[in-house]
C-alpha cells in the first residue's frame, strides 16, 4: 500500500520519486527503446501520476530534466542520431463528440468566424505503427529517420532501403523532399511471424504495432527484410518548394510519385467528421491491419501555417481515438501471481478469443475487489462479481493486458460459486493480508504476501535492496551478483543470513568460488572482505535493510533514534507485533508516525519465519548503538529552499539542514521558520515577505548560521 503523497515526508518523497523515475525511464526505454512493454498504458500511467503527485507537492525535488518531461524514448545508441530538419510533432487526442467541439471550437475562435467559413478537413485512420522521416535530396533517398524523442530521431536507413513499398528515387520531385508516415505491419503478417517463433521457443511479440517497430529498428538490414513492413504516406517534412496546397494536393502528389496514401482517406466539411468517424469505426473489423482513430486534419495548408502549433502538438490536427475493441468469452479459471513486491495478483484464464486481431487467452483482474464488483469509488459493473465458469466481456484498450469490462449473468452457470481469493501466499504459504489504508481507515484492495524476506517471489528483490548503497553497502555485491546467488544451487543466498555464511560455506566446499568465472582468488577475497566489513553497520541502516513496509530511510533514521539499539528496537517490533499498547504508543509517539508504519512493523514481525531469518541475519552483525544526541541549533525550524546557489546544491543545503535537525517543506506558509533564497527567488520569497513571521536570509548569511 502506497503512503498518501500528503504524508510523505521529504525524505521519503525524495527516495520513492528517485525510484519512480528510473522506473518511469525503464518503461518507456522498454516501451519505445525495445518495442518489449512489460506493463500496460494505465499501469505506466499510474507511475507517471504519482511521480507528478510527488513533484507537485515538494517541487524543489523536480529535478531539471527527467523522464517526466519526455517525449517518447531517447534514440537507442546502436543507431545514428539524425538530427530532424523539422520536429516531428505528436497529435493531440478526442475522446468524445464533445471534446470535437472544443477542438473546432477553439479553431473557429482562432482563425475568426469568416476565415473558418466551409472549412474542410481531411479523415485519415490513424495507422498503429510507428512514425518515418524520409528524406529525397535531388530525387534519391538520403536518410530514413524515427520519430526518436522528436528532434532527434534515429538513423535506420539501411532497414528502409528493404522496405518495398518505399521508394529509392522519385522522380521530378522538389530538390529537397521530406515524406513522412506510418511504417506498420498487417495482422496477418504478425500472427504468423509470431505463430513461428512460437515453434522456436522465441518470445512473443505483444502486438503488431512493436512488431513493426521491432522489425524496424534491427541492427542487421537483412532480419529487416525478411519482415513485411509496410509504409503508408500522410505528411511531410522540409520541402524546398511546395507542390500543393492542401493535405489533400499533396496526398495526391505523393501518389503519383510512386507512395502508398490510404485510399480510405476523405475529404469532409466540419459537419461531417463524426460521421466519416463512425464509418471507419464500422470499417475498422474488416482492415487488414490495425487502426487506433481518425486523425482529422485541415485540408488548406495556409489556414494550417496560421494555426501552427501548441506544446501537445498541431491545433489544425488532431486524432479522435476509438473505444478499446471487446470480445465475448468464458472466464475458465483463475490464477494467482505472486510479484516481487509480495502483492497477490489474480489473473482470468480465458477460453483463448481474438480480440481487435490478436489471441487473447488471460487478463487481468487487479484484486479481489474488483473480482467482487468494486471498485475504489464503489461498485464496478454494477457490483456484478466473477465466477469461475462466467461469460465475460473483455477489452484491449492498445494496452499489451487485456481486461475484463463486465459479465453477462443470465448466462451463468447454476454451480457458480463466488470466489474466494487465498489468504495464503501460493509461493511461500505465509498469511497473505490486506491492509488498511492510513487515510480512509478501510480495508486496501491488495493483497499481499507477509513472508517478506522468506518468500522465494520477493527474496531476490529483498536481497537486492538490503545490499544496495543506502543499506548495507556491500562492495561487489550488487544486483547482478544476487541474481546470480540466488538461483545457485552450490553456494546460494537466498536469506539476509546466507550473505555472511558465504565465505565458511565456501570453505566447507573447498574454495570452490575461486574458480567460477570472474572469481578469481582477488575477487574473492575482495568479495569476502566487503562482506565483512559490512558487519558493522549503523542501526538505521539495518532497519532499512529489512524492507519494511512503510519505512523508508528517513523513517528508519528516525526509528533508529528512538530505540538507539537492536535489542530494544527488536522488542518493541515484536511488542507491536503482539498489539502491546505500550509499544505502540511508544511508536506512534513520534513526530509524524501513524498506524501505517506500525503496520508495516506488524505484518513483518507476526511471521515467525521472517522473524526468525532477521534475527538471524541480525547475530552475523555488529549493531552500532546511537548517540543521545542533543538537540540541533534547527530542531524544530521548518525551512524553506527557494532560488538557485551558488555553493551547494539545494540536496546538499536540505540534507545539511535536516541533519541539525530542521524540517525542509517545499512551499512558504505561516509554519515555516526559514526561508533562504538564493539568486532569482521569485514567488515563494515575495510570499515570505508578505507573512512577515518568516525568516528570510541569503546564501551567505545561511552559511554563517550553519557553519
Ligand atoms: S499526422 C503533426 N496522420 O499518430 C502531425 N499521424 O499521435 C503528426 N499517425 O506520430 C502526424 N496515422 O505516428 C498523422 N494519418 C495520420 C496518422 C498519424 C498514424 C501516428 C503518427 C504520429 C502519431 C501522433
Amino acid at each position: 500500500m502506497q503512503t498518501v503523497v500528503e504524508l510523505l515526508s521529504i525524505m521519503d518523497a525524495r527516495s520513492e520519486l528517485k525510484t519512480l523515475l528510473a522506473e518511469i525511464e525503464r518503461h518507456n526505454e522498454l516501451y519505445h527503446g525495445q518495442d518489449a512493454p512489460e506493463i500496460s498504458d494505465d499501469e505506466f500511467n499510474a507511475l507517471k501520476r504519482r511521480a507528478l503527485a510527488i513533484v507537485e507537492r515538494f517541487p524543489l525535488l523536480k529535478p531539471a530534466k527527467s523522464a517526466l518531461d519526455q517525449v517518447g524514448a531517447a534514440p537507442r545508441k546502436e543507431f545514428e542520431q539524425i538530427t530532424l530538419a523539422v520536429p516531428m510533432l505528436s497529435l493531440g487526442n478526442l475522446f468524445t463528440d464533445e471534446d470535437l467541439e472544443g477542438f473546432l471550437t477553439k479553431i473557429v475562435n482562432f482563425i475568426g468566424k469568416d476565415a473558418a467559413e466551409n472549412l474542410m478537413f481531411t479523415a485519415e485512420p490513424k495507422m498503429d505503427g510507428l512514425a518515418l522521416n524520409l528524406r529525397y535530396e535531388f530525387g534519391k533517398l538520403t536518410s530514413a529517420s524515427t520519430r526518436g524523442n522528436g528532434e532527434v530521431g534515429e538513423d535506420v536507413l539501411p532497414n528502409v532501403r528493404t522496405i518495398p513499398e518505399v521508394p529509392q528515387v522519385v522522380v521530378g520531385a522538389p530538390d529537397i523532399l521530406e515524406v513522412r508516415g506510418e511504417i506498420y505491419m498487417e495482422r496477418a503478417a504478425f500472427l504468423a511471424i509470431n505463430a513461428q517463433r512460437e515453434i522456436e521457443g522465441k518470445p512473443l511479440y505483444k502486438t503488431p504495432r512493436n512488431l513493426a517497430a521491432g522489425s524496424l529498428r534491427q541492427l542487421d538490414a537483412t532480419e529487416t527484410a525478411k519482415r513485411p513492413l509496410r509504409f503508408c504516406t500522410y505528411g511531410w517534412g522540409e520541402v524546398s518548394t511546395m507542390p500543393a496546397d492542401t493535405q489533400m494536393g499533396m496526398l495526391d502528389y505523393f501518389k503519383k510519385l510512386g507512395f502508398f496514401v490510404n485510399p480510405l482517406i476523405r475529404l469532409v466539411s466540419a459537419d461531417h467528421l463524426l460521421d466519416a468517424y463512425s464509418a471507419l469505426q464500422d470499417a475498422r473489423p474488416g482492415l487488414a491491419y490495425d487502426i487506433d482513430g481518425i486523425v482529422y486534419k485541415i485540408d488548406n495548408l495556409a489556414l494550417r501555417q496560421r494555426l501552427g502549433f501548441t506544446s501537445s502538438g498541431p491545433r489544425w490536427a488532431t486524432a479522435h481515438k476509438f473505444p478499446a475493441e471487446t470480445a465475448t468469452t468464458t472466464l475458465v479459471g483463475i490464477d494467482i501471481q505472486v510479484g516481487r513486491t509480495g502483492a497477490l495478483s489474480p489473473v482470468a484464464r480465458l477460453h483463448p478469443v481474438i480480440v481487435g486481431g490478436v489471441e487473447v487467452s488471460n487478463a487481468t483482474l487487479h484484486n479481489e475487489d474488483y473480482i467482487a464488483g468494486i471498485g475504489q469509488k464503489g461498485p464496478i459493473r454494477e457490483g456484478r462479481d466473477l465466477r469461475i465458469g462466467d461469460t465475460v466481456t473483455i477489452y484491449r484498450a492498445g494496452d499489451v493486458i487485456p481486461k475484463v469490462l463486465d459479465v453477462d449473468l443470465s448466462k451463468r452457470p447454476a454451480d457458480a460459486a463466488p470466489y474466494k481469493m487465498p489468504e495464503n501466499c501460493p509461493v511461500c504459504g505465509s498469511l497473505a493480508v490486506r491492509d488498511i489504508d492510513p487515510t480512509t481507515g478501510k480495508l486496501g484492495s491488495v493483497r499481499r504476501c507477509t513472508g517478506s524476506l522468506v518468500c522465494e517471489a520477493q527474496g531476490v528483490e529483498r536481497l537486492k535492496h538490503a545490499v544496495s548503497r543506502d543499506c548495507l553497502d556491500i562492495d561487489g555485491l550488487g544486483d547482478k551478483q544476487i541474481d546470480y546467488f540466488y538461483e545457485n544451487t552450490t553456494l546460494p543466498i537466498k536469506s539476509l543470513g546466507d550473505i555472511f555464511t558465504l565465505r565458511t560455506r565456501d570453505a566447507d566446499l573447498g574454495n570452490v568460488l575461486r574458480t567460477w568465472a570472474g572469481y578469481k582468488d582477488t575477487s574473492v577475497n575482495k568479495l569476502f572482505d566487503a562482506i565483512d566489513k559490512a558487519r558493522k553497520q549503523q542501526l538505521h541502516k539495518v532497519i532499512f535493510a529489512l524492507g519494511i513496509r512503510q519505512v523508508g530511510e528517513s523513517t528508519a533514521k528516525a526509528i533508529a533514534k528512538l530505540y538507539r539499539t537492536w535489542d530494544d528496537a527488536l522488542e518493541n517490533f515484536v511488542g507491536i507485533a503482539r498489539d502491546d499498547q505500550a509499544a505502540i504508543k511508544r511508536l506512534t509517539e513520534l513526530d509524524g508516525f501513524g498506524a501505517a508504519v506500525c503496520d508495516g512493523i506488524k505484518e513483518m514481525f507476526s511471521n515467525t519465519a521472517v522473524v526468525e531469518a532477521v534475527t538471524n541475519f541480525v547475530s552475523e552483525l555488529q549493531i552500532e548503538a546511537v548517540k543521545a544526541t542533543e538537540a540541533g541549533p534547527l530542531t524544530g525550524k521548518t525551512i524553506v529552499f527557494t532560488g538557485s546557489f551558488s555553493s551547494m546544491t539545494r540536496d546538499e543545503a536540505e540534507a545539511k539542514a535536516e541533519s541539525l535537525g530542521a524540517k525542509i517543506s517545499g512551499s512558504v506558509s505561516a509554519k515555516t521558520s526559514i526561508l533562504v533564497a538564493g539568486e532569482k527567488a521569485g514567488g515563494k520569497l515575495e510570499k515570505a515577505k508578505a507573512l512577515k513571521v518568516v525568516q528570510i536570509m541569503d546564501e551567505n548569511e545561511w552559511l554563517a548560521l550553519v557553519g
